[in-house]
């Protein structure tokens, strides 16, 4: 009976999505937490099955036994009913409190900061300097530098989402008007998968992205570019792209810096073709997938804020090779 049980639990976790797989000092405390209240878990369920088994097979076996009296009774219900949850509960409840206060303590000042936004349903990504300006955006991909602490500053523009990656941090919510935070310092490099972890629309299932951890240098090197803007086409059809972007619709609601498109309602493009996905986390960031997006969003993820946009083959393909330009 257990051992189903158990492949049943853990057959959902994968390495990159993985809660029992902690790659940060707060996401170890965590799993500490959980792997400790699941062995006590286990321990008080396999001796209530072993009495009620006992019980049974009693019952069952030797009818002239003379059933408990009043007193052994009420003994019984005082120790397994009473006496043991006073004592396991109150450690369940000082070890949980002992680890949300070393979580909530707050991270060095040199820490990164990072703002998180929540939007139905892709993820804001800014990275703020010291005077909390922006210095580089971007949208469902995270990357932090291995061995720095990481401060995120959670904020949402609509409903209440929440933020969680199981591999370096547990969940907090993004809740409208308040600003919460969470921080973390990545073990080693990778890419993690987080996935938002409150209802918060149709499409909530399909509100994920990634946190790519990297080397300090690798880290240092994409900020850089992140931050600066789109690359001016030299190609005479990625040019001709950027005039169909330029004179489409897609700039009433995406910006990509260094051209006239600013707007503020969805995905900065910037440096779109250097993300491992589309649509927050739910398809490979490749050519074919992107021609799909464009031309019929609401199909592969009904409801969400983009309009399907009719380009024909003429403009399509200049830019698709547009945006695949925006490394
Ligand atoms: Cu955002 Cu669920």
């Amino acid at each position: 009976v257990v051992l189903p049980i158990f492949v049943l639990l853990f057959g959902g976790c994968s390495g990159v999505q993985d809660a029992t797989n902690p790659v940060s000092p707060q996401a170890r405390m965590l799993a500490d937490l959980w792997w400790a209240m699941c062995i006590v878990a286990t321990l008080i369920l396999l001796a209530v099955m072993v009495a009620l088994l006992t019980g049974v097979w009693r019952s069952r076996g030797r009818r002239g036994e003379a059933p408990l009296n009043r007193r052994q009774s009420r003994n019984l219900v005082l120790a397994g009913g009473v006496t043991l949850p006073a004592i396991v509960l109150p450690m369940v409840l000082i070890s949980s409190v002992t680890i949300h206060g070393k979580l909530a303590s707050g991270p060095p000042d040199d820490a990164l900061t990072v703002e998180v936004i929540g939007r139905r349903w892709w993820w804001e990504i800014r990275y703020l300097d010291k005077g909390n300006r922006a210095v580089a955006v971007t949208a469902n991909e995270i990357h932090i530098p291995v061995g720095r602490p990481v401060k995120f500053l959670l904020r949402s523009r609509d409903v209440i989402h929440s933020f969680w990656v199981p591999n370096l941090a547990g969940k907090v919510d993004l809740i409208p008007g308040q600003t919460n935070t969470a921080w973390l310092t990545a073990d080693r490099a990778g890419a993690f998968r987080g996935q938002c972890a409150e209802f918060c629309g149709v499409q909530h299932t399909n509100m994920a992205f990634w946190v790519v951890a990297e080397p300090p240098e690798i880290f240092s090197n994409w900020l850089a570019r992140e931050s600066g803007p789109a690359i001016e086409p030299l190609d005479p059809v990625v040019a001709r792209g950027q005039q169909v972007f330029l004179s489409s619709a897609c700039t009433m609601c995406h910006a990509i810096r260094g051209t006239a498109a600013r707007g503020q309602v969805a995905p900065d493009l910037t440096h779109l073709a250097s993300r491992r996905t589309l649509a927050a986390g739910i398809l490979p960031n490749n050519r074919g997938n992107l021609a799909g997006w464009i031309l019929d969003p609401q199909h592969i993820k009904p409801g969400n804020r983009m309009p399907p946009i009719n380009f024909d083959a003429d403009s399509l393909h200049p830019l698709l090779s547009y945006l695949e330009s925006l490394r």
